[in-house]
């Protein structure tokens, strides 16, 4: 397969950025996006060009750190698939591809495709974890929880934090990252002493910086790898609001 590729090139966060045009010629069908990727920078290399600056790590659809905007959709044309898990064969020959970063005003761009979303990880910090003493594991059944909520806790959990949902909205919300969080610890006995400070805190945080609000457009849902249900912001709103009236302290 032959491709043209736009590819929003940036050499730092200050820096002015464009769209570039490259020609990537002899693609596999049975390549993955990020192979593509790697063998039009081997060109690039060999010209003595810098090479374009992308996120990768598992390159198997865990680590949320593939972040593209591929023909204007996150993570490319295929539902519930991160960009490493996308191949060619979802393109067709002769095709132009427009590739940039997540665009939020929350999310930096540091080099090219590459954005800065540690704001996700202080979301995290403010309390997507549960207080519990060390010590050995204890025995795996000692806790029983409904089948109901280990699904839909574990539904939520399946969030990998990529930022997709970000990108995909309109108003560059966190909401669904962050509900997700919220409704992973809070639908289980372990995360019930802190659920309605947790729920504040991720979400004043999250205002803190500078995501936008959720008005429920619901692209968040439909942008996101791991196919997170928008009923999560509901339970998050829910928690946030009786936080709010009982004069939760953060
Ligand atoms: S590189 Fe880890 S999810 Fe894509």
């Amino acid at each position: 397969m032959n491709l043209t590729l736009h590819v929003w090139r940036q050499a730092g966060p200050d820096a002015p950025g464009k769209m570039v045009i490259y020609e990537a010629t002899g693609v596999s069908p049975e390549m993955s996006f990020l192979e593509m990727l790697d063998v039009v920078n081997e060109g690039l290399t060999e010209r003595g060009e810098v090479p374009i600056a992308f996120d990768h790590d598992c390159r198997e659809g865990i680590c949320g750190s593939c972040s593209l905007m591929i023909n204007g959709v996150a993570h490319g044309p295929m539902r519930g698939t991160a960009t490493c898990q996308l191949h060619m064969r979802s393109f067709k020959d002769g095709d132009t591809i427009y590739i940039e970063p997540w665009r939020a005003r929350a999310f930096r761009v540091i080099k090219d495709l590459a954005v800065d979303r540690s704001p996700l990880d202080r979301i995290i910090q403010a309390g997507g974890f549960i207080t519990a003493p060390t010590g050995s594991a204890q025995d795996a059944n000692n806790i029983l929880v409904a089948k109901e909520s280990v699904d839909d806790a574990m539904d939520a959990a399946a969030c990998i934090g990529c930022g997709a949902c970000v990108a995909a909205c309109p108003n560059a919300s966190a909401s669904l990252f962050t509900a997700a969080k919220i409704t992973h610890l809070g639908l289980l006995p372990q995360g019930q002493s802190e659920r309605y400070r947790r729920a504040l805190k991720m979400v004043q945080q999250m205002e803190l910086e500078e995501f936008g609000s959720c008005t429920l457009h619901g692209e968040c849902q439909e942008a996101c790898p791991k196919e997170i249900s928008i009923d999560t912001i509901t339970r998050m709103n829910r928690d946030f609001l009786r936080a709010s009236l009982l004069g939760t302290r953060p």
